[in-house]
């Protein structure tokens, strides 16, 4: 998908941020989340209010890329983007995308909730939806070796499908699969789903 620079220039955020009335609005809706509510999963559209929406997450979670509106909307088309809701406010998104072959793993690229929505289940959501659209394919991932809180997040993820995770060469994908850079202290995974949850 190919994108001129102008397409989505509308939904680029304004800098500096305070100045943006969008992202305020977003930002004071988050500070008021109420405390009990259902999430709720769609998968992304690729269009300018989706773009925008990926890129306000990526401004206010730590360690993800931080792309341009014109840059996220050909990734959601090229890759699958999920994104999570509550009550209507976009708290996080997942992307995955399938390896060529039919054997090959589904990669997790990203997953990020914004730290207001964190510790709600909705990052195993993200998983399970994601994992859910390729039930065949083992599930692979790299995260950097320091990123405790993505660890444990995985290592739940395959405990609740009764799968086994293990350490595998970074080499056995290619970077690009994962979408990192070499260099970073990543490490690659794999979940081997169990006969049953294929
Ligand atoms: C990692 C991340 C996605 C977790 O999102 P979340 O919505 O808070 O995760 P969940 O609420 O679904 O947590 C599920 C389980 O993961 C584990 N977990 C999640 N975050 C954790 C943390 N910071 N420390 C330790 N364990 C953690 C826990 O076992 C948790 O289960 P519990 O709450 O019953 O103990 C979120 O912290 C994040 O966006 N981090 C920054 C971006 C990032 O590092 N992404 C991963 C690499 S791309």
């Amino acid at each position: 998908m190919r994108v001129s620079d102008s397409e989505f220039e509308e939904f680029e955020d304004v800098f500096p941020l305070r100045d943006d009335s969008r992202f305020r609005e977003w930002k004071s809706q988050l500070e008021t989340l109420p405390p009990s509510s259902v999430v709720s999963i769609r998968e992304a559209v690729a269009d300018g209010p989706d773009g925008r929406r990926m890129r306000d997450v990526q401004l206010v979670t730590e360690r993800l890329p931080i792309l341009e509106v014109k840059d996220n909307v050909p990734k959601i088309g090229e890759r699958v983007v999920l994104l999570a809701e509550i009550d209507g406010v976009y708290v996080g998104f997942c992307i995955s995308s399938p390896g060529p072959q039919d054997s090959a793993p589904l990669f997790i690229q990203e997953v990020g909730v914004v730290p207001n929505a964190r510790g709600r289940g909705i990052g195993m959501a993200l998983l399970c939806a994601a994992a859910e659209r390729e039930p065949w394919r083992n599930i692979a991932f790299a995260t950097e070796d320091n990123n405790d809180g993505a660890h444990a997040l995985n290592k739940k993820f395959a405990k609740s499908i009764g799968a086994s995770i293990g350490k595998v060469p970074l080499d056995t994908y290619r970077d690009s699969d994962f979408n990192i850079q070499r260099g970073r202290g990543y490490r690659a995974w794999v979940i081997n789903r169990p006969p049953s949850e294929r």
